[in-house]
């Protein structure tokens, strides 16, 4: 089962939209594999985003993220990474549609509330970050045929 990394960022759990955001993954019919509420250190940050290291956002997107807790967690589905980016919208509120996680609880420049993994390469690396195998649970789910009827 594909598995991405979902982060609900400082602003999100500040802003107290920790349920609804959780929400729109769970009534999407992903399954949620493993979660923590964690203050992300700096040097945690910067090796997440790793692969912006020298771009101009850079200092300031792993301030952000170091700035208060966050809520890291696993979902896994058919397609989940590709799923989760599209319930989570463009980058920044100002520009992400109306119906996605950005759109509709963000106009921001600098705080977008979500990350979410952008392929299985950078899933499988950010995972790795957060959890060790054994936290990351596999278990049978009642509705699944309904939900994935006819998926890969
Ligand atoms: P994420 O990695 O957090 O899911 O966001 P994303 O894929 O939509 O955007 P990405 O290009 O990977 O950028 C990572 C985070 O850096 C901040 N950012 N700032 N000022 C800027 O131009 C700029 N561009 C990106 C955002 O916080 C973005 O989520
Ligand atoms: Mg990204």
């Amino acid at each position: 089962m594909e598995k991405t990394l979902i982060i609900i960022k400082p602003d999100g759990v500040q802003r107290r939209l920790i349920g609804l955001i959780l929400s729109r993954f769970e009534r999407k019919g992903l399954q949620l594999a493993a979660a923590k509420l964690m203050h992300i250190s700096e040097s945690l940050a910067r090796r997440h985003y790793a692969v912006h290291e020298g771009k101009s956002f850079f200092d300031g997107v792993t301030k952000y993220l170091s700035s208060s807790p966050s809520l890291v967690m696993v979902w896994a589905g058919p397609g989940a990474i590709q799923i989760c980016r599209k319930l989570m919208g463009k980058t920044f509120g100002c520009e992400a549609e109306p119906g996605t996680i950005r759109g509709d609880f963000g106009c921001s420049r600098g705080y977008n509330l979500v990350h979410g993994s952008d392929s299985p390469e950078s899933a499988a690396y950010e995972i790795s970050l957060y959890f060790t195998p054994e936290e990351i649970l596999t278990y049978p789910i009642t509705d699944e045929p309904w939900v994935f009827s006819n998926n890969q």
